[in-house]
């Protein structure tokens, strides 16, 4: 983040809070219950926003190395996503051209080539089909060349990896990031080191997962007893980008700059950074390492979870890995034993019709941002 915006923020966040005041939207936010609980709605977001636009894979610490694979299943057709020998990430999709065996799960490392665990057929980093081991002649008559795996749009950039599933559509990724690139390469996010990734089902509708961090008005109540000694619930700040958005959390001990010449302050030690990369991505930038986020619809009210944590330098040995699995583990026991089942709760109660809309308050400018925009990309 560059100085004088950094500066800034500090300013900002303290102006606020002589009067432990928000930054307030211009108007409250009515949310149709609908969207969180109607199936018809979940198709139109499923073709729109999951299938056309373009979507979070993951982050290039993800794989930093020539063979290193991540896959993308969330969705439509399945996804990998490999680094070549070249260096360069490609995406295809991830079924084998024979009879449509899944060719790689999870994550992990390929060496030189893509095996298929069924009858073998072998593909390079760039989803060549290279051998048919044990065929023979049995499929003389096709071409080879006609059986690669078909390529899937992919952008990498600022740390961030990009496909675009369901389309040939090339991805622009500065036309993508709406401005956010400058800011996140000041992090030398791409030279972070991927620790580990959980994934989990939640019981509820995906936007839930976004929306729990989208303000820090419910911190003093629902995390009275965790986070609260630690962050306020006034004075977030807001900044939407395009689709996506920043929202920084203030930790209280932000107070201790008041007296300290403006030149040496900074936000980062004093905040939670969450970037929402619409549609369903959260980066979150957290003292001295990020969390990423990445969320995709099973069904209305169930949703996979993927929960990351990158470190700024290599776990090696068993004590760093002890640290950053902690930092893990604290974070989902929070989100999991105080946010989620809030969530659940909801989600039921308004499949039950217990309510109509959501009224989102002026101090929750990051929430309407982003319904908003995914309103708008909806619509379009
Ligand atoms: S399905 Fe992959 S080799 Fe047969
Ligand atoms: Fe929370």
């Amino acid at each position: 983040m560059d100085r004088d915006a950094d500066i800034g923020l500090v300013r900002r966040f303290l102006a606020l809070h002589e009067t432990r005041a928000d930054e307030l939207a211009p108007a409250t936010y009515r949310q149709p219950a609908a969207d969180y609980t109607s199936a018809e709605h979940l198709e139109r977001e499923r073709r729109t926003l999951f299938r056309g636009t373009p979507l979070l894979a993951g982050l290039s610490a993800d794989i930093p190395e020539a063979g290193d694979y991540l896959t993308v299943s969330g969705d439509g057709a399945p996804i990998v996503v490999v680094r070549g020998d070249d260096g360069v990430v490609r995406a295809m999709v991830n079924t084998c051209r024979h009879r449509g065996a899944r060719l790689l799960e999870g994550r992990g490392r390929a060496s030189r080539c893509i095996v298929c665990p069924y009858h073998s057929w072998t593909y390079d980093l760039t989803g060549r089909l290279t051998a048919q081991p044990g065929a023979g002649d049995a499929f003389a008559d096709v071409d080879r060349h006609d059986l690669g795996l078909p390529p899937v749009p992919i952008a990498e950039g600022h740390g961030l990896i990009f496909v675009r599933p369901d389309s040939d559509e090339p991805i622009d990724l500065d036309a993508v990031l709406c401005g956010l690139g400058p800011e996140l390469d000041g992090y030398k996010l791409a030279s972070y080191h991927h620790v580990e990734t959980r994934t989990h089902v939640q019981v509820f509708n995906w936007k839930f997962v976004i929306d729990t961090f989208l303000e820090a008005y419910h911190i003093f109540s629902l995390h009275k007893q965790s986070i609260a000694p630690q962050y306020f619930s006034t004075g977030a700040l807001f900044d939407p980008y395009g689709p996506h958005s920043r929202l920084i959390g203030v930790r209280r001990s932000i107070v201790e700059l008041a007296g300290q010449p403006e030149d040496s302050w900074s936000i980062l030690p004093h905040g939670t950074v969450h970037y929402v990369l619409a549609p369903n991505a959260l980066l979150v930038h957290q003292l001295d390492h990020f969390e990423l986020w990445r969320v995709f619809p099973l069904a209305v009210d169930r949703t996979l979870v993927h929960t990351g944590l990158y470190a700024p330098a290599a776990p090696d040995d068993e004590r760093a890995q002890r640290h950053w699995r902690k930092n893990l583990d604290l974070l989902l026991q929070v989100t999991t034993t105080e946010d989620f089942p809030q969530c659940e709760r909801i989600q039921a109660d308004l499949a039950a019709g217990a309510l109509d809309e959501l009224v989102f308050g002026r101090n929750e400018p990051a929430l309407a941002h982003f319904h908003r925009s995914l309103s708008a990309l909806l619509s379009d």
